[in-house]
């Protein structure tokens, strides 16, 4: 399998951190791209450089390079998550305004119909980011936010970070024992 994965600068860039760990752990090749906030995120949240995420992926892409095979739909993939995506991004997505990497490798995903699933991370929510989320929706992306639940009685931070990522990987087909499922 073959899986893009974005990572856009909004708090929780460790969300996007595990899912490359937890992708490279289940031998699924990984495309990366990190912008720059995330980057200064990552810093500030998890005191992890560039290099420090990028190494755990098999390919990692400039953000700005728009000639990178990504940049098009004959790149052939199974996927795409973008995790955490930024309000910013979002909008981006929303509009078709493809001016980097992160924007254009969405964009395609929409035009070929490819999966395309979006982690929004922000709260509250105004009026744009809603109708960007619905416009995505109707789009066909998967608007998945980052929002782990409690029945599965999370005793630390990373059981709530591998919920949410463990919920990108089952939108995406792939088998995994991340969380424990609701039982009654
Ligand atoms: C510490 C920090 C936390 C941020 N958290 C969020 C967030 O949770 N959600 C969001 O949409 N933007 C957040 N932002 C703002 C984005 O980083 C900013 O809008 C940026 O332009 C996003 O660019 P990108 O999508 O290209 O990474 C945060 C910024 C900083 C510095």
């Amino acid at each position: 399998m073959r899986i893009i994965v974005g990572i856009s600068g909004a708090s929780g860039v460790i969300y996007g951190i595990r899912t490359i760990e937890v992708l490279r752990e289940l031998n699924v090749e990984t495309h990366l791209i990190v912008t720059g906030s995330a980057v200064k995120i990552a810093r500030a949240e998890c005191d992890l450089d560039r290099e420090d995420i990028t190494k755990m992926a098999d390919k990692c892409y400039d953000v700005e390079d728009l000639t990178a095979p990504i940049s098009s739909g004959s790149f052939l993939h199974d996927g795409m998550v973008i995790i955490p995506c930024s309000m910013k991004t979002l909008s981006g997505i929303a509009t078709g305004y493809a001016d980097n990497l992160l924007l254009r490798a969405a964009d395609v995903c929409l035009k070929e119909r490819r999966k395309l699933i979006l982690v929004p991370r922000e709260t509250p929510l105004n009026m744009i980011h809603i109708r960007n989320m619905l416009t995505l929706a109707e789009a066909g992306a998967i608007i998945l936010p980052a929002m782990p639940a409690f029945y599965g009685r999370p005793k630390s931070v990373d059981e709530l970070i591998n919920y949410v990522v463990g919920r990108v990987l089952d939108q995406l087909g792939i088998s995994h024992s991340l969380y424990r499922r609701w039982k009654a």
